[in-house]
């Protein structure tokens, strides 16, 4: 039923009476407005589409910063007339349910009284922090990473935000770009299931739920691929690279629903990703059938003038809406140049309704007509942040997405009769464990390890004694620490001298039977604008490790960190290494468990770890060559000074109890394109305690039309085994595990020899051969 434009607009203005009438209480009165009862969200756009000028359809292409940081929680007064005007469609960082519903009460009580769109970075958690996307990626466990999505979302939404910037999906494999940290690792495969996860967990079942977020599935695209792993660096790649590698877990999110995507800062093969229209009109929209809208990355529009492909602001609005750019984050170039575009002919009206078009369904199906307050609250604020299930979730996800890397010498688990020596600059610090992008999280309320241990110790009253020595600064490289202070990061120099520091910590160790060392990078360390050339341990944190290896006393190594690093010395130094990333509110009641078995881990690295940085980019996945190592010694692919293989390879984690494999047995060794094989093991928990292990299943194409790499990620299960017993593990081959896109760029499978592998991880594994028939 199509209404009259007059009957639309008396219809609006009722529905706004009555908004403002029950905003008072908190609560909306509008549940029966006629306007989004009719529940055809087209003819409602389209009538509202009708109502709008040129200048108020790109208002809604328009998204500016609240600056929160800045004003508190008041609108900047310059856009308060842009959003009464109607020349603003979204707002992000901003949050709380004052300063939201104060942004929405001048969105609809003014101009055309369409709610605004509000957006945040909840990366990994609002107020809960969860542990960092990489380290979370570790866990292998889709439940888990669904549920800190489901639980951020509860949380960022009670608080005003409705559209959420994540997930980031990027496969990364170059260690040396900070914003590893924010996506879940390597491998492309492994990307899309995380992907498909998280955005069930921010968007929940269905939009309209007062609890659900729009997700922004970023960056759009290959900005993971960034040259020499240096931020914002240009990408250059085959398409078949980018389709096979960079694009799945896009496009996976893409199939689950993402109803936003945000584009990259980067070029790919000189096209800036924001203005690249095959990419975003031919890919993303016509292959992938992706309805959503996208938003520039903040001033990415601009940026076409710096990458050199825009000659001026007016350019670069026009390329981008052109390329298919719905919305532009804070260039303010839509706003400015789109009108006198459409009117010199050079920017058809049509695509400006399209992409307004798009937003506007995003807002309708957020129910944003209905109640653009979505039910916030103080009360509801109150109720669902950092609810005790929610610390609970946090331990929980936490205790999966730590990574045991090495443990000789029985050094872990902690026994709780041994006094141990407590040291390290990370040890009782709370700064740095809600990583990069903690969002609206306060650092304060983190447990730290030293917290953790104590707590641990008396809620068992176990005779364990914890002595505390700091042993280093966090940083003593001046350069480095002023840097990172000045962007937030509150490294503090110790009143005590180095040198005292680490005589105190030396004299701790030694009264203990055991020592626990924290250290790691400063969580300024990656993150964006954050890429490093030396993926180590600062010197003078090294340099504590050494000290304290000469006393001989075992030493488990706790690391935290937002990237994978060279960790070459300290696995010879240290008798056990802890990857613990930095694991958000509950880090230290995590690791406490991790450390006195409570709990087993069952971490496994999603990007691999490098002994040297010589070797980035690293991965498992790579390609055999003409000329590989395993065939020759001198004219071979290789380093001389360093193996090719990594020191903790993807897919690694050890547990504390020991998993032996059956040989892989296949149900056949030949199939046809509508078979299915079965490649299955037996798994027996071969040591003393119950445990966890991630089975992970790998296949190569021996012989393809173009080169295939020599393992890659199919499928795996986590599973748990008590100690003793033995459990079945069978994975389904089917010939979707056997396309690839080919030199034409067909997604396709070809007949021929195969290789399926299983094991603990990708280095140590079972392999059977088969084939495919035509
Ligand atoms: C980042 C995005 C983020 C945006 C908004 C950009 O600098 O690349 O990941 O969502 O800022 O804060």
């Amino acid at each position: 039923m199509k209404r009259t434009r007059a009957s639309f607009t008396l219809l609006l203005i009722l529905s706004v009476f009555a908004l403002s009438c029950s905003k008072q209480s908190g609560e909306t009165k509008n549940a029966q407005n006629p306007l989004v009862d009719t529940g055809d969200m087209k003819d409602f756009v389209d009538d509202l589409m009708g109502r709008l000028t040129l200048e108020e359809k790109i208002g809604q292409l328009t998204l500016y910063t609240a600056d929160m940081d800045v004003t508190g929680s008041s609108v900047r007064d310059d856009y308060k007339n842009e959003i009464t005007s109607g020349r603003v469609g979204s707002i992000f960082n901003a949050y709380t349910p004052k300063f939201t519903r104060e942004l929405q009460d001048l969105a609809i009580h003014s101009g055309n009284k369409i709610p605004l769109i509000i957006g945040y970075d909840v990366i990994h958690g609002h107020k809960t922090i969860f542990p960092v996307s990489l380290g979370e990626s570790c866990s292998w466990d889709m439940g888990l990473i669904e549920k800190t999505a489901r639980i951020s979302a509860v949380e960022a939404t009670a608080d005003g935000i409705n559209w959420i910037y994540a997930p980031m999906v990027d496969v990364a494999r170059d260690p040396r770009w900070g914003r590893v940290v924010e996506g879940a690792g390597e491998d492309a495969w492994l990307g899309a299931q995380v992907a498909t996860a998280r955005v069930r967990g921010i968007q929940g079942t269905s939009l309209a739920n007062p609890d659900s977020a729009l997700a922004s599935v970023k960056h759009f695209a290959a900005y993971g691929a960034a040259k020499g792993g240096r931020d914002y660096n240009v990408v250059n790649m085959s398409v078949q690279e980018l389709f096979e590698t960079y694009l799945p877990p896009f496009k996976a999110a893409a199939e689950a629903g993402a109803a936003t995507f945000m584009t990259s800062f980067n070029e790919i093969n000189g096209v800036p990703s924001t203005s690249n229209k095959w990419l975003i009109e031919d890919v993303l929209r016509k292959q992938w059938k992706w309805d959503g809208f996208l938003v520039a990355d903040y001033t990415a529009v601009a940026e076409l003038i710096e990458h050199g492909t825009a000659i001026d602001g007016k350019d670069a609005a026009r390329q981008a809406i052109l390329a298919g750019t719905d919305v532009d984050m804070q260039s303010g170039l839509y706003p400015k140049y789109l009108a006198e575009l459409v009117r010199e002919g050079h920017v058809d009206e049509e695509v400006i309704e399209h992409s307004a078009r798009r937003v506007l369904e995003a807002k309708y199906k957020l129910g944003l007509f209905k109640d653009p307050y979505r039910g916030v609250n103080e009360e509801r604020a109150k109720n669902e942040i950092m609810k005790p299930e929610h610390l609970e979730h946090a331990a929980e996800v936490a205790r999966h997405s730590i990574v045991l890397l090495k443990n000789e010498k029985a050094t872990l688990p902690l026994r709780h009769h041994q006094t141990i020596a407590l040291i390290g600059p990370m040890a009782d610090n709370q700064r740095d464990q809600v990583g990069s992008w903690s969002a609206a999280g306060d650092w304060k309320k983190v447990t730290t390890l030293k917290a953790g241990l104590t707590k641990y110790i008396s809620e068992r009253s176990a005779p364990a004694k914890i002595l505390y020595a700091k042993g280093a600064n966090l940083i003593d490289d001046p350069t480095m620490r002023e840097f990172l202070n000045r962007h937030s990061g509150n490294i503090e120099l110790d009143a005590k001298s180095p040198e005292r520091l680490l005589s105190e910590a030396v004299n701790t160790a030694k009264a203990a039977d055991v020592i626990v060392l924290a250290l790691g990078e400063a969580f300024g360390m990656s993150g964006e604008a954050a890429s490093r050339t030396e993926i180590r341990l600062p010197a003078n944190q090294q340099k504590l490790l050494r000290e304290l290896a000469k006393l001989n006393k075992p030493i488990a190594l706790v690391l935290f960190n937002g990237r994978p690093l060279v960790l070459t010395e300290e696995s010879k130094l240290a008798t056990s290494i802890l990857e613990t990333w930095y694991l958000g509110t509950e880090a230290g009641t995590a690791i406490a468990d991790v450390l006195f078995g409570e709990h087993n881990p069952s971490g496994k690295l999603t990007m691999s770890f490098p002994y040297h940085e010589g070797q980035i980019p690293i991965y498992y996945g790579d390609k055999n060559t003409g000329r590989p190592i395993t065939v020759h010694d001198k004219y071979a692919s290789r380093y001389i000074d360093a193996p090719n293989t990594a020191l903790y390879p993807f897919g690694w984690g050890l547990s504390y109890t020991k998993f032996e494999y059956s040989p892989l047995k296949l149900s056949a060794n030949a199939m046809g394109t509508k078979d299915t094989l079965q490649a299955s093991v037996t798994v027996t928990n071969a040591g003393d305690v119950d445990g966890t292990e991630i089975v992970q299943f790998y296949l190569r194409d021996l012989v393809g039309s173009t080169t295939r790499p020599k393992l890659m990620l199919k499928n795996f299960k986590k599973v748990y085994i008590k100690r003793g017993e033995s459990q079945e593990v069978s994975f389904p081959i089917t010939v979707e595990e056997l396309k690839f896109y080919n030199e034409k760029l067909e997604y396709r499978s070809e007949a021929g020899a195969f290789r399926a592998f299983v094991g603990g991880n990708s280095r140590d594994l079972q392999s059977a051969d088969f084939t495919l028939t035509e």
